[in-house]
């Protein structure tokens, strides 16, 4: 593929006025540099009052056509995905893209063998391995629809999952190391299929020897499925606005949202970004830290990267295991060029002597990246000087599940980084800063500003709707602010305008990277017989970014003890959403505060947790202001 890369920062700003004042020519000169079956005939229509977005309108392509095909006659010898196992002693795996190629298109028969046709959802539950990225790229050969399930979630989370997109297959593996643990993903899937009616067919990749119970007629072994096909298989020619896969997120209130991401707009703004912000050259080593449970992962570990054409680092374990050097050793042993990661793993890196990143070789690097949540100055500068050596940018990206490709970053080595700012929009991104009464903040010279973080117009890789609920789509993102999608985010711009964003505005809170609604925690501790209500908010910490802190009501006669009870809620957390949603402050109190209307007034739970509880502001217009003081005397 010709290159995409923008060389210098003026390139920059002219390939950006370009993508505003003519979108549509800005982005058919981008796709043009993609493998396409046929052309599109528009490139772009929409309307965010209804809304609905189309992008390359008409056009066929099948996305492993642009990872694999095309590069085998290229590339086919270069390694696309150099794997690291959870255990330095085991061998790592280099997958060229021709090796690639053949077990994807074999795997992709497998699928079909099972009764998967186009369109058909498969769900996929699965550690870190090469499998995983085969799995997910044989699904979008063959038009099936991938749902990734993060394999830390709990069964209950996967079944509902499942449901809601009616998978019709479930891949998974029988046991997956991480750090010292075993953890045993057949055992979580076989209780969440308990109550999946839907799926018919359980593939399983055996990652270790133990013993698996398997299900007759149902569950499959994949190698005994491998052998009951043949390795050609033809790309499905997708229509650019076919399904690609699903991504669930946690939303402020409800179940999870099926975020949907459509063929030929996800492919073009993942790799055009992917190519723009790391600069990444010819023989380069990229390695994302993200696991491909999240859209980091789909976006800048596999669709990206490959249809770049790069090499891309998958690692199975975790940052502490052996010890916390253990990225640093990576980065060394396989000559890392480029190191993406988020802020929580730099901070819980840099409470390590730092003789543990002094020990490795790191003059490989060439780029760091930052994504997930703000990075705070003390990460952001224990990560140049001892990471980059203050010789690396740093590229700050913000972006979402929803945006499907980074939106806001600096391009490394060309747009001038500050530290915590995300810097300036990438090409064919118009951000907009809204206030309080929902008006455009109009940016004067020479001053900053702040507001919520809007988007005025679309950009190829934005989700299309809600898996089927449209309607809660519109509500989320296009209902606040009239013909703009809506962040969710608050910002502040500097008078160059670099934006730094500062968090989210609504009840997400995001706690060591992962999104968590509060609304689905407070259902799971309302299940708990002796409680009658809670609230859960954020709080700062200086590891996780955010944890979790609850406000809750037990009945009078609750003989449970308050250490017990606690115990007792993070377990019922645990199984209903997973250990990432576990509470670091519980706090027992006798009522919450509340409008005249019944409203939980979190944003008095907001400031008693963070610590702020000096300037809450008029409370005198609460049901019960008398109960303020009572958190606050109690506050953990
Ligand atoms: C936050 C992850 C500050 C933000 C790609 C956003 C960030 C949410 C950054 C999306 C960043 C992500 N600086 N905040 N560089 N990157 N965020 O859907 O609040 O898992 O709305 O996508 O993470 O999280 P998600």
């Amino acid at each position: 593929m010709k290159s995409l890369q923008i060389n210098t920062f003026k390139e920059y700003k002219e390939k950006y006025e370009q993508s505003v004042s003519d979108p549509e020519g800005f982005w058919s000169e981008v796709a043009e540099h993609f493998q396409w079956k046929k052309k599109w005939d528009k490139v772009l229509e929409w309307d965010f009052s209804k809304p609905e977005i189309k992008w390359f309108i008409g056009a066929k392509l099948n996305i492993t056509e642009n990872c694999l095909d095309r590069h085998l006659e290229t590339i086919g010898n270069k390694t696309a995905i150099i794997w690291e196992p959870n255990d330095p002693d085991e061998e790592s795996r280099y997958i060229t893209y021709r090796q690639l190629y053949v077990k994807v298109s074999r795997f992709a028969n497998v699928l079909k063998n099972n009764g998967i046709k186009k369109g058909d959802r498969v769900c996929l539950y699965m550690p870190m391995i090469p499998e995983l990225a085969i799995a997910m790229l044989a699904c979008a050969r063959i038009g099936a629809v991938h749902s990734i399930v993060f394999a830390g979630f709990s069964s209950s989370a996967l079944s509902s999952r499942i449901n809601d997109s009616q998978c019709k297959m479930l891949i998974t593996a029988n046991e997956v190391y991480r750090g010292t643990k075993p953890i045993n993903l057949k055992k979580v899937c076989d209780q969440a299929l308990e109550n999946t009616p839907s799926v018919e067919t359980v593939i399983v990749y055996r990652r270790t020897v133990e013993p698996t119970e398997m299900t007759p007629g149902r569950d499959k072994f994949w190698f005994d499925e491998l052998q009951k096909v043949d390795t050609p298989c033809e790309a499905e020619a997708m229509d650019a606005e076919d399904l690609l896969f699903i991504l669930y997120t946690s939303g402020s209130t409800g179940k999870p949202k099926g975020m949907v991401h459509t063929t030929g707009g996800y492919m073009v703004g993942s790799t055009y970004t992917f190519e723009n912000v790391f600069q990444c050259k010819k023989d380069d080593i990229y390695w994302c830290t993200a696991d491909i449970g999240w859209i980091t992962g789909h976006s800048y570990i596999i669709y990206g990267p490959l249809c770049a054409g790069a090499t891309t680092v998958m690692f199975e374990g975790v940052p502490s295991y052996p010890d916390y050097g253990r990225f640093w050793e990576i980065v060394d042993k396989l000559n890392v060029t480029h190191f993406y990661t988020a802020p929580t793993a730099i901070r819980a890196l840099a409470k390590h002597p730092l003789s543990l990143v002094e020990k490795h070789d790191l003059s490989s690097l060439k780029v760091l990246g930052s994504v997930g949540e703000p990075i705070n100055e003390e990460a952001w500068h224990w990560y140049n000087d001892n990471i980059g050596k203050s010789n690396c940018p740093i590229v700050d990206t913000w972006w979402q599940t929803e945006t499907g490709a980074m939106m806001i970053s600096p391009i490394a080595g060309i747009t001038p980084t500050r530290p915590t700012f995300a810097t300036l929009p990438l090409p064919g991104v118009q951000p907009v800063l809204m206030d309080e009464r929902g008006n455009e903040v109009v940016q004067k010279s020479m001053e900053a500003s702040e507001g919520r973080l809007a988007m005025k117009a679309p950009w190829p890789s934005i989700a299309r709707t809600i898996y089927g609920d449209h309607q809660r789509y519109k509500d989320t993102y296009f209902s606040a602010y009239k013909n703009m999608y809506f962040t969710g985010d608050g910002a502040y711009r500097d008078a160059s305008g670099n934006y730094r964003i500062t968090g989210r505005v609504d009840d997400v809170v995001i706690v060591s990277g992962h999104n968590l609604g509060t609304a689905p925690i407070e259902n799971a501790i309302d299940e708990h017989a002796d409680i009658v209500e809670c609230a859960v908010v954020g709080f700062p910490h200086d590891v996780k970014g955010n944890a979790l802190y609850a406000f809750v009501t037990k009945y009078d006669d609750c003989k449970t003890s308050d250490e017990d009870l606690k115990i007792e809620i993070n377990k019922l957390i645990a199984s209903t959403i997973g250990a990432i949603a576990k509470l670091d402050k519980v706090q027992f109190v006798s009522g919450l505060p509340k409008t005249r209307s019944g409203k939980i007034m979190r944003r008095i739970l907001r400031k008693i947790a963070s610590n702020e509880a000096d300037n809450l502001g008029d409370i005198s217009t609460l049901l019960n202001p008398d109960i303020v003081e009572e958190i606050k005397a109690g506050a953990l």
